[in-house]
């Protein structure tokens, strides 16, 4: 037997998320648990009638994507990511689960062009600042840099969303942002410069830790 670190989803090409199977490879991070309060809160922002267009920042496997698509049968999702190869384990993962037809997935850097109007983004960019992030055997050093390491501050892609977020959404819109505790402080910081009118809270996932940021804009 051949023991290496690599996550046990890469081996069987497949992680569970949010009640859903998700197709996985090297090229996507393996979806996590504390990603399922971001759904949850999201979710429930997206039952209220009129809100459908939902942009999912960063979608790796399209875990996120997905779950929105399958779970609000009406949502439009626009799903961006730098990574063809991740974008196609994303199409594969809309096909299998018949949502598709209401997920576009983009090659684009942080969001496509000239499109606006969101009325909810989420996002699970990475926000481990470089120095930090694991290496091999470590499970997370076999996962995709691209999707784990942050930069010097662990916030070099927050920076570059929140830079165009408030163009990007509608009035009464919500941003949900993921992050750790180490990067939390400053991820609030540029959420509250980025959104000086919004009210912003931070959220803690099932083991009491800073998860998310939610800006819940005017
Ligand atoms: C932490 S993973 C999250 C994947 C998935 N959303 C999830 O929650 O399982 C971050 C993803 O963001 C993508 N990414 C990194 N920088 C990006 C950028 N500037 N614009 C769009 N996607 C980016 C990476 O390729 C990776 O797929």
């Amino acid at each position: 037997m051949t023991v290496t670190g690599a996550p046990q989803a890469y081996v069987t090409g497949w992680k569970g998320f949010y009640r859903r199977e998700f197709a996985v490879n090297e090229h996507v991070l393996v979806p996590r648990p504390e990603t399922e309060h971001l759904i949850e809160d999201a979710l429930e922002f997206m039952r209220e009638p009129k809100r459908r267009r939902v942009l999912d920042v960063g979608t790796g496997s399209g875990a996120i994507a997905c779950t929105i698509a399958s779970e609000i049968s009406d949502a439009i999702v626009t799903a961006s990511d730098v990574s063809l190869p991740a974008l196609f384990v994303a199409a594969h993962n809309a096909t299998r689960l018949g949502v598709a037809e209401r997920c576009t997935f983009t090659l684009a850097d942080i969001a496509p062009e000239g499109e606006g109007s969101y009325d909810l983004i989420i996002a699970n960019l990475p926000y481990i600042p470089s120095a930090d992030v694991p290496q091999k055997p470590d499970p997370v050093g076999f996962e995709p840099s691209v999707a784990t390491d942050g930069g010097a501050d662990g916030l070099e892609e927050y920076r570059k969303l929140l830079a165009r977020a408030p163009g990007l959404v509608r009035a009464g819109a919500l941003v949900l942002m993921e992050a750790a505790p180490p990067t939390m402080a400053g991820l609030l910081a540029l959420a509250r410069a980025a959104f000086p009118e919004a009210a912003i809270t931070v959220h803690r996932d099932y083991a009491g830790l800073e998860r998310y940021v939610r800006i819940a804009t005017r």
